[in-house]
């Protein structure tokens, strides 16, 4: 999968993907995360790329030019499977996305920044729009490495141990269950015994009740969601 990503500070964006698992998914060729700086399709000597709102009001917008001029030049070279503008007025992000979006050739981000862009850009181009939160951001770069990390992952062969992706909270729609490693006894904390017990189906079992538990406690909106599904 290849991840082109405009933005006007793509130095933000340099060491997310140069460490642990996005480092790795690059080097096996299976993530390639490509950086534009908008800046080099700015306007004039001082390669300006955002201007005053029509109608007034505080804070500078991105203009129409310099992003339409990137993401054209970028669509001459390959045709993207979605053109993504993160922004905190999009749809939430949840593990379904990224789910859907692991499995795409190329994704075209557009980090926002000042007030936002310019609303023609939304309009023509763009084909979704993803919040990470109800919290704003000063601008799309960090909701950008979060989507990548989350989508990277995803991408078959990226994680050593093939199911452990499957495991994470929220794969299957519920929360995750309470791990441990050694020592079984720290200062007199113990290990669960069933979880040293060599059971593997009682495991399972244990670990499964444990994940609807802490799901029923901390994320009740999670059960409503499985309890519909099941009905
Ligand atoms: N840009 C600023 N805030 C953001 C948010 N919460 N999600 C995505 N992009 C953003």
């Amino acid at each position: 999968m290849r991840i082109d990503i405009i933005s006007v500070q793509p130095n933000l964006l340099e060491s997310p993907f140069q460490h642990s698992i996005m480092k790795r998914a690059q080097q096996k060729g299976l993530l390639q995360v490509v950086l534009h700086d908008l800046k080099d399709y700015g306007i004039g000597k001082h390669r300006q790329v955002d201007d005053y709102q029509f109608g007034g009001g505080a804070g500078m917008v991105m203009m129409v030019g310099p992003l339409s001029d990137c993401i054209e030049k970028l669509q001459k070279e390959r045709s993207y499977d979605e053109i993504i503008f993160l922004t905190p007025d999009g749809q939430r992000l949840e593990q379904s996305i990224s789910n859907q979006l692991s499995l795409k050739e190329n994704l075209l981000l557009i980090c926002g920044h000042y007030k936002g862009i310019d609303e023609r850009i939304r309009e023509h181009f763009v084909t979704m729009e993803i919040s990470i939160g109800d919290f704003v951001l000063s601008g799309g770069e960090l909701a950008a490495a979060v989507l990548v990390d989350s989508i990277g992952r995803l991408i078959p062969g990226v994680l050593n141990d093939e199911t452990s992706a499957l495991f994470d909270s929220f794969q299957d729609g519920i929360l995750a269950p309470p791990v441990y490693t050694r020592p079984a006894n720290f200062r007199g904390w113990e290990v669960p015994e069933i979880l040293t017990s060599g059971n593997f189906p009682k495991i399972e079992e244990w670990r499964h009740e444990q994940a609807l538990e802490r799901t029923a406690e901390r994320r009740p909106d999670l059960m409503d969601k499985i309890n519909k599904h099941e009905r």
